[in-house]
């Protein structure tokens, strides 16, 4: 069974929600778990205007995703940062050429999770997630989300991010807030969540 963690990470943030979402779905049994990013679209340029250039070189050693080896793909969880209120334009520009796949089938009956990241609390991560799951459901998948069994979803003893649609976290307004324990737990359990329906589908 392969589940693939497909993400685009401009600072660091949606890498390291990716790195719990894989660890999460490494707990099932006979689960395969492939991590990787979809390439960047923006000139070096740019990126040194956005201040990005540092994060992007710590992340190199992550491997470039393909579209052809998605085909064989049994889950996959996108993780990508909000733009205004929708996916990052490098996840789709990468989803925009997976158009071969949707004229096999490759992803009817596959499973699609998303996670998500923004600056603010209310910056429209549930907007990106949602917005995101169109794509999912026209290429046929089953889109699966975070279950309130991840009970930290529920806390309003600390600023958190995750919601039934997804993990996320709030990277604060100059991107200074690294993704808290319990939004690294909501995404471990998306990962888990998402390999273990996974697993079922594919027996
Ligand atoms: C063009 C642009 C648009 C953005 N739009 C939003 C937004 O609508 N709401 C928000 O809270 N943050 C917004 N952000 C902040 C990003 O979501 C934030 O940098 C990202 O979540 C950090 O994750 P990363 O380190 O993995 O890239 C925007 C950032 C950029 C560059």
């Amino acid at each position: 069974m392969k589940i693939y963690v497909v993400y685009y990470s401009m600072y660091g943030h949606i890498h390291r929600m990716a790195q719990a979402v894989s660890e999460g779905a490494q707990e099932v049994q006979g689960a395969e778990v492939i991590v990787c990013r979809v390439p960047e679209t923006l000139s070096p340029e740019i990126l040194e205007k956005m201040k990005a250039l540092d994060a992007q070189k710590e992340l190199s050693h992550i491997p470039l995703c393909t579209v052809d080896e998605l085909e064989s793909a049994d889950a996959i969880l996108f993780g990508t940062p909000t733009r205004f209120g929708n996916m990052c334009g490098q996840m789709r520009q990468f989803l925009d050429a997976t158009g071969q796949l949707w004229m096999k089938g490759a992803w009817v009956g596959k499973v699609g999770s998303v996670f998500t990241s923004s600056n603010t609390q209310h910056g429209g991560q549930e907007a990106t997630i949602i917005s995101f799951h169109f794509t999912l459901l026209h290429q046929g998948m089953v889109v699966v989300g975070l279950p309130y069994a991840f009970q930290g979803q529920m806390r309003t003893d600390e600023i958190t991010g995750c919601s039934p649609y997804g993990a996320s976290t709030i990277a604060g307004g100059k991107g200074e807030r690294m993704p808290s324990e319990n939004e690294l737990e909501g995404a471990r359990f998306q990962g888990k969540h998402v390999a273990t329906i996974a697993s079922k589908l594919t027996k």
